[in-house]
């Protein structure tokens, strides 16, 4: 990645009766940067800031957000105009590229990933070593770490050649390890994918075909699919993309990268939301209830938080809640489903969160979590499943990040500091003397 940051001036501080300057720059979009990489040698001091609120790690030319203002750029391109218009294959080569794809682009990239999805035999049978009850996340976490035993080959970081076959295994086999996670957690037969399938349309037959009669795939519904993975396929220096760019910093290969990545995203006040948003719902379990878990949110003695409200960045609606929810529609209408309770008391809790001062003073707003659950569970996924599908989009952002920093000529390993406040120094005491 050639580096486009631009300096725009410096500003300078006194330290101990020192003055000392530190570079400002300027990128295309967004605040200015302090460049505080020699600060400790020009101070002796060092930074803090727990949870990065303020401190960009690096400079990336892949996805733009501005909180405030809602808005979501891929290479460039809104959000909403890229879920309207295009379809995975396409934003996946965008994020990859960076530049949306010729005809003949777009259909050899969609060859080289059709014929990276099956997996080697074998690996099934280490899937299959998990316990039946075992989270679909869990299985996620140990199949993708596993690649790297299977797919030696592919993992020398400095071979280019082999970083583009990882990458192309990597977005290619999600799909089928995310389907076989949940095809061994139903206890059914792993389906193979097909080559005469779309990635998304692959997908839902791999997770819904039975041997015992044909599957249709219902293109409305499979559009949804797509459209929704597209919303999910990277968002900027997020925690689990930064837990893949730390891990990539120290060299290593990719699938351990995306499994560390895996891992993050679970967590429910990330990834895992979308599951907790589905749960929280059914346990308000009606309009009518909706007062007592507002008032039990704005509690500070109370841990239950709205899952799928806030957002470290969005101070304002999240531009993939709003498509989001008229896919939910779209996919509800698709299968004459008109009677949806969970729909109804998210719509209400929306309706009145957005009008309750708590929530309008700290800026909380739904985000991309909070009308996915009632979507996924529409398209037939157990809600053990949503964060597989989270998982399985971002796998093109990580990846693309992950890219982008290997090809980054100011990597280098990253190794934050801290402040110390644990015991001073002191000798050890014998325990006979203790
Ligand atoms: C994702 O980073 C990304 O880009 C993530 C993501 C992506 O695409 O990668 O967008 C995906 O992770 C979306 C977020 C999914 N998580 C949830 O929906 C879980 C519920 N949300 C919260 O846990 C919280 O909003 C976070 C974790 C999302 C953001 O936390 P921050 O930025 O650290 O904010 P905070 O916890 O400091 O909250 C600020 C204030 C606090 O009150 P005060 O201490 O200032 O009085 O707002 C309150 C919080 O108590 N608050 C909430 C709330 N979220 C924040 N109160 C009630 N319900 C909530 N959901």
């Amino acid at each position: 990645m050639e580096s486009k940051i631009k300096p725009a001036g410096n500003v300078s501080m006194n330290v101990s009766g020192k003055d000392v300057e530190f570079g400002v720059y300027s990128g295309t979009h967004g605040p200015n940067v302090v460049d505080i990489s020699k600060f400790y040698k020009d101070t002796g001091l060092f930074t803090l800031d727990p949870g990065f609120t303020s401190t960009a790690s690096c400079e990336s030319q892949i996805t733009f957000i501005d909180g405030d203002e809602g808005i979501l750029l891929y290479r460039g391109y809104p959000i909403d105009q890229l879920a309207e218009n295009s379809d995975f294959i396409e934003v996946a080569y965008l994020l990859l590229d960076g530049e949306l794809p010729s005809e003949n682009q777009y259909q050899q990239f969609k060859h080289d990933i059709t014929y990276h999805t099956m997996v080697h035999e074998q690996f099934k049978n280490f899937l299959s070593g998990f316990r039946r009850d075992a989270h679909p996340m869990a299985i996620m976490c140990g199949a993708v770490g596993a690649l790297s035993a299977f797919y030696h080959d592919s993992t020398d970081i400095n071979d280019p050649e082999q970083r583009r076959i990882a990458t192309h295994r990597m977005i290619a086999k999600m799909p089928t390890i995310a389907a076989m996670a949940y095809k061994y957690s139903v206890g059914q037969a792993f389906v193979s994918p097909r080559n005469d399938l779309g990635y998304t349309e692959n997908f839902m037959q791999m997770c819904f075909q039975v041997s015992a009669e044909d599957y249709e795939v219902n293109r409305v519904l499979a559009d949804a699919l797509d459209k929704i993975f597209i919303l999910h396929m990277d968002h900027e220096q997020n925690a689990s993309t930064s837990t893949v760019r730390l891990a990539g910093s120290s060299n290593a290969n990719p699938f351990a990268c995306i499994a560390a990545g895996i891992a993050c995203l679970w967590g429910p006040s990330h990834g895992g939301a979308n599951e907790a948003a589905l749960n929280m719902l059914a346990e308000i379990g009606s309009v009518d209830r909706i007062p007592e878990y507002v008032a039990k949110a704005k509690d500070k003695s109370d841990p239950f938080r709205l899952m799928g409200f806030g957002h470290r960045v969005y101070k304002n609606y999240d531009p993939r809640a709003k498509v989001m929810q008229q896919a939910c529609h779209e996919v509800l209408d698709a299968l004459q489903i008109k009677n949806e309770p969970l729909l109804d008391i998210a719509l209400e809790l929306e309706k009145i969160a957005l009008e309750d001062e708590y929530f309008v003073e700290k800026k909380l707003y739904p985000n991309i979590d909070f009308y996915s659950g009632i979507t996924l569970r529409a398209l037939g996924f157990p809600t053990d499943m949503f964060t597989v599908l989270f998982a399985l989009a971002r796998t093109v952002g990580w990846i693309a990040q992950w890219s982008e920093m290997i090809e980054d000529p100011n990597q280098r390993i990253g190794r934050p500091r801290q402040i110390y406040t644990g015991a001073p120094q002191r000798d050890f005491i014998n325990r006979n003397q203790r």
